[in-house]
């Protein structure tokens, strides 16, 4: 269930309601106080799991397995938290049987029909993960590869939408969650899984996003801003739920593990380009875009590069990768199983093209054309 606007220090210790959890937390938020304030109000919890990193790896997550089970998990913090607080619940489930959490995976093995998780409070502290309504969770090999947890039965049981808690957020962390829910929403669109649902909510979601995003840039303690976006995020994140991601997520993962990309700048920056080539595949379908962009579907791509360009996601990007970069990334470039997503058929050569193009179009990403570089580069 998700609990809009609400005070999380009020709405968790309701929910918990006396029983025993476990509050699962990052170093930042431990830091700034997260940890004695939901214990104060709420009761201590039996254990705190207070040192979760960014991009949280398999390795970290089975150290969980030591951590002591109880009727609950709480999970504060941005999408990292929450993907780590869903392995640790899974791990519970499976009592810590480490290998069979491994082979769900690296090698898709389904997790067994009694599996019974604890439940799981989500209360998200960035706009755009979605991972508060969403059943999987992206867990890191430590061979930077990415894995996802996929089980309906690790939906949270309940999502707490408190839009205080993503006041003053720096920009970049603003920038890259607003753009990760709106490359979620248009995913869901371009989507061999799509529903007539699923459109829907992409279209409420990419419409606020539109709206709400730049006011989040420019005011970080616009209460109404980050509310907007909190949920459009989750919005956007029911619109995934449906359909999973696709082609702009499947190029983005490289990016994230070998440069450090920020995950929303990396599955986000090749958006014109990956709507540009869907497009031409069905037009028709792009129906659900154009009206949340308020423009004609002729003009998605335009529309988007120029909104692009306003909030400066070439300086963004161009922080992390150069053309160079994409050069040497031979044509690994697309996870499979997201692709496979996709409105349009799509092989590793086409998808490096529209990274390339993409970073190229991208104005102050210092890369140039794509060809231009890539004559420079050889
Ligand atoms: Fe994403």
């Amino acid at each position: 269930m998700v609990h809009l606007d609400r005070d999380y220090l009020e709405a968790v210790p309701a929910l918990i309601g006396g029983r025993e959890w476990v509050l699962v937390t990052s170093t930042g938020w431990a830091s700034r106080g997260a940890i004695k304030a939901i214990t104060g109000a709420a009761g201590a919890p039996v254990a705190v799991v207070g040192d979760v990193p960014e991009n949280p790896t398999i390795s970290y997550v089975e150290k969980l397995t030591s951590v002591k089970p109880a009727d609950l998990v709480v999970a504060l913090g941005g999408g990292s938290v929450m993907d780590a607080a869903k392995g640790l619940t899974a791990l519970q489930a499976l009592g810590g049987d480490i290998p069979r959490f491994e082979a769900h995976l690296r090698d898709g093995e389904p997790l067994p029909e009694n599996l019974r998780p604890p439940p799981l409070i989500c209360v998200p502290t960035t706009s755009g993960t979605g991972s508060e309504v969403t059943r999987w969770a992206t867990i890191w090999g430590d061979e930077k590869v990415k894995f996802s947890l996929t089980d309906p039965r690790l939906y949270p049981s309940d999502a707490v939408l408190d839009p205080s808690l993503c006041l003053s957020k720096p920009r970049e962390l603003t920038l890259s969650g607003g753009l990760d829910a709106l490359s979620h929403a248009m995913e869901a669109v371009w989507n061999n899984n799509h529903t007539p649902e699923s459109d829907r909510l992409a279209t409420t979601a990419i419409g606020s996003i539109r709206r709400h995003l730049s006011a989040a840039l420019e005011r970080p303690d616009d209460i109404e801003a980050r509310r907007e976006m909190q949920v459009a995020a989750t919005i956007a994140g029911f619109a995934m739920g449906t359909t999973q991601t696709a082609l702009a997520h499947s190029i983005s993962y490289p990016f994230t593990a070998l440069f450090g990309m920020p995950h929303g700048l990396a599955c986000s920056f090749t958006l014109p380009a990956v709507a540009e080539y869907n497009m031409a595949e069905d037009e028709s379908r792009f129906g659900a875009i154009a009206e949340g962009l308020g423009c004609e579907i002729a003009d998605i791509p335009a529309v988007l590069s120029a909104w692009f360009d306003e909030m400066k996601l070439g300086t963004a990007v161009g922080h992390y990768i150069s053309a160079a970069d994409i050069d040497g990334l031979g044509e690994n470039l697309i996870t499979r199983a997201r692709a496979a997503n996709n409105l349009r058929a799509v092989d590793g050569a086409t998808a490096k093209d529209i990274a390339k193009r993409s970073l190229g179009d991208l104005s102050g990403s210092g890369a140039g054309s794509g060809a231009e570089t890539a004559k420079a580069a050889s």
